[in-house]
């Protein structure tokens, strides 16, 4: 089989016109395929097997999508080997330098910065949404005060739509879609607080609705029922940041499960529910946790840092260094390196010492300077930091991952919003069956 791309005949890009006028020609046996040519507003080139199967009876295999595009989609653009990554075409660097969290989820979800009357409208809705009702903390109750903050606040997150059954109409008006969308968001920074709170058996904190977003979310996180709390801004900042930085990441696992959790038809909120499970694994969001795992393990082992290097270099040892490599970004990871000044700069003003913050920083030279992982392109990435910063803002481990999907709360909606207005068929990968044959049935008796 020989794939041919016509490459040097790739006609230049028209606004919201995909196809291109050339084609690429696929050679099996003696047949010649004709293939459409796509091309983004990034230059990003595809060639559209849509029809493939049924002209040629053949299926693409890609275990892990790792070069298989799912969706055309205008929110967020990232290059892997240069390190870019955009929100609706703004760099993420000037959004987490001069935005808000808030305002970065209008533009991924709205599609463009809000104006001031937007914006504040926005806050006005959401922070009309903030409380959660009470019978839905009935069952909150009912979590043991061990159990993981990412299975309560997956739960928690799909049972918002039981208590709002309007949201099950696949067929909402804009109008009712964004009340669901405001709900959920609202609601989730008070749930996510919630949750911190049951963690240390404190009782929780209701919204305060004069606060911003964040700051509401830092009040109930850290805020006491007896006393007027300062929320300090050095806090607030860097939680705007972290945040934003993980408010969007294109086709992800989690993102790609929500989009195709939503492709059914299904609900919002289980699709986000369903968007939080994915995250949960140590190999996606709950890198976050591992990293702070990780370190820990070092450190009661007497902080040899080079000896683990030597481990996650080691064939044979399953271990790896958390918080170390991507999918995507393989120069490195933008959000990273911003993060990474921003976690320099807390730990600073905040005067910390922790040994284990300082095995962080020794890993990070051993590995960064380590030919294996030079050769390899395995660079921290932002779970690395954010790790590190959510420690020293006294966040324990367990709710690292919760934080994550706080930030990604509005990109799943952004997603989801996008696959549904374009009204994306129901996912339903292939595959290539390696089973048994046809066999007959044999009665227990004969076995
Ligand atoms: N430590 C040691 N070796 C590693 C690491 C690591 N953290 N990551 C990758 N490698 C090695 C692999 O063993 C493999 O080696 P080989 O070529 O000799 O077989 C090579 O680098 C490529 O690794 P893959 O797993 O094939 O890369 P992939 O792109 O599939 O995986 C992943 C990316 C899952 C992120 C991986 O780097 C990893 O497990 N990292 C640690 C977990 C982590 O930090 N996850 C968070 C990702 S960011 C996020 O989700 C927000």
């Amino acid at each position: 089989m020989v794939l041919y791309i016509c490459e040097e005949d790739l006609i230049k890009f028209a606004k919201n016109q995909f196809h291109m006028s050339e084609t690429a020609e696929l050679k099996l046996g003696k047949s010649i395929y004709h293939l459409p040519i796509l091309k983004g507003t990034e230059n990003e080139k595809a060639i559209d097997i849509e029809k493939l199967r049924e002209q040629t009876g053949f299926i693409t295999l890609d275990s892990g999508f790792k070069n298989t595009g799912a969706t055309k989609s205008a929110i967020t653009f990232l290059d892997g080997e240069k390190g870019i990554l955009k929100y609706r075409g703004y760099p993420i660097e000037q959004l987490a330098d001069q935005s808000t969290f808030l305002e970065v989820a209008y533009l991924l979800i709205y599609g463009n910065l809000p104006t001031k009357a937007q914006i504040d409208e926005f806050h006005h809705q959401i922070s009309r949404h903030t409380l959660v009702h009470e019978d839905m903390k009935k069952f909150f109750d009912g979590f043991p005060s061990k159990s993981h903050p990412m299975g309560q606040l997956s739960s928690l997150v799909c049972s918002l739509s039981s208590f709002y059954p309007e949201s099950l109409n696949p067929h909402q008006t804009p109008e009712e879609l964004d009340l669901t969308i405001i709900k959920l968001l609202g609601k989730m920074a008070t749930i996510v607080s919630w949750i911190y709170k049951k963690s240390l058996g404190h009782p929780v904190i209701y919204p305060q609705n004069k606060y911003d977003y964040v700051t509401n979310f830092l009040y109930m996180t850290f805020g006491q029922r007896t006393e007027e709390v300062h929320i300090d801004p050095v806090l607030v900042s860097a939680m705007n940041k972290l945040l934003i930085l993980h408010a969007d990441h294109e086709q992800n696992c989690s993102t790609s499960t929500v989009r195709i959790v939503g492709s059914s038809d299904c609900n919002l909120y289980a699709s986000i529910s369903a968007g939080i499970s994915a995250l949960w694994g140590p190999l996606h969001g709950g890198a976050n946790q591992s990293v702070i795992e990780m370190l820990e393990k070092i450190r009661n082992d007497g902080g040899d840092v080079d000896k683990w290097v030597l481990k996650a270099k080691d064939k044979n040892d399953p271990f790896r260094l958390m918080g170390f490599g991507h999918r995507v970004y393989k120069n490195f990871d933008p959000r990273a390196k911003i993060i990474k000044k921003a976690c320099d700069d807390i730990l600073s003003k905040l005067g910390i010492k922790d040994p284990v913050l300082e095995i962080a920083k020794k890993l990070e030279e051993v590995a960064l300077s380590d030919a294996y992982f030079i050769e390899k392109k395995l660079y921290p990435n932002v779970d690395f930091y954010s790790g590190i910063i959510y420690r020293a803002l006294g966040f324990p481990t367990e709710m690292f991952t919760v934080l994550f999907a706080l930030g990604r709360l509005p990109g799943w909606i952004a997603q989801w919003k996008e696959m549904r207005e374009q009204e994306e068929p129901i996912g339903r990968p292939r595959q290539i069956y390696i089973g048994e044959n046809t066999r007959d049935y044999i009665p227990m008796h004969k076995r």
